[in-house]
């Protein structure tokens, strides 16, 4: 399952990119909101910064009107991915924007049916939301399963990507339904590093070999030689 980090802070995704882990990332209007400076500007960095995907949405509520602004968007970066929120008028403005080569993420989605449509449409993401699911007590997990059951018995082509990540259990549940993607806030990111048996071992080690000062001058000067030999 790739990671992507669902932000509109540029400072977060820096920090987050830097440990190797992101594929891509999303935001939405309620996340860019939070955020000072110009949208745009934002939406260019996080693209540079995880130089994969990136979903930037769309606000209007006509078909004509997002898909003008889908363009625009998708124009500001070759990452760029245009989201666009589930109803009728979505539909056919995914339709027509991945008519014309244009990636798609599909939004607010919540049920097995939308996410049908949503394929059927052309979308080559769909976004089922598992908190706000578990918010009005529907099994988040239970629909998930149940869209990934249909989009691989009829061979939907359509990248799945678990969002409204609350916590690290959301993440297991979507890696183990076969997720393509799970799109996780840096707070989600930081609670999956932390184990106590981790920072327990990392201190054994770190104490037992200190308590043999030898070797570890003899491995700074291991580095060292390497270092010098290879400029
Ligand atoms: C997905 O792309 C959305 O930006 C996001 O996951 C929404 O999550 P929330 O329910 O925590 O706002």
């Amino acid at each position: 399952m790739r990671l992507f980090i669902d932000t509109g802070s540029v400072a977060e995704v820096e920090r987050i990119a830097a440990w190797g882990v992101l594929s891509g990332a999303t935001t939405n209007p309620s996340l860019l909101a939070k955020e000072d400076g110009d949208p745009g500007e934002i939406i260019r960095r996080i693209c540079e910064l995880v130089g994969g995907p990136v979903s930037a949405e769309v606000v209007s509520q006509d078909p004509e009107g997002m898909v003008a602004e889908g363009r625009a968007l998708r124009e500001l970066h070759e990452h760029v991915t245009v989201k666009v929120p589930f109803c009728k008028e979505g539909l056919t403005a995914t339709h027509a924007l991945t008519s014309d080569g244009i990636p798609v993420n599909m939004t607010l989605v919540f049920s097995a049916n939308q996410a049908l449509l949503a394929a059927a449409a052309g979308a080559t993401y769909v976004s089922c939301f598992l908190g706000r699911l578990d918010d009005i007590s529907v099994d988040s997990g239970a629909v998930l399963a149940e869209i990934v059951d249909c989009f691989r018995a009829g061979g939907v082509t359509s990248q799945i990507i678990a969002a409204s990540i609350r916590h690290p259990e959301h993440m297991i549940t979507a890696a183990q339904l076969g997720c393509e993607i799970a799109t996780t806030p840096a707070k989600v990111l930081d609670q999956m590093l932390n184990h106590p048996l981790t920072d327990a071992g990392a201190e054994r080690f770190r104490q037992d070999w200190q308590s043999r000062p030898e070797f570890g001058e003899w491995l700074h000067a291991l580095t060292e030689k390497r270092l010098q030999a290879t400029g």
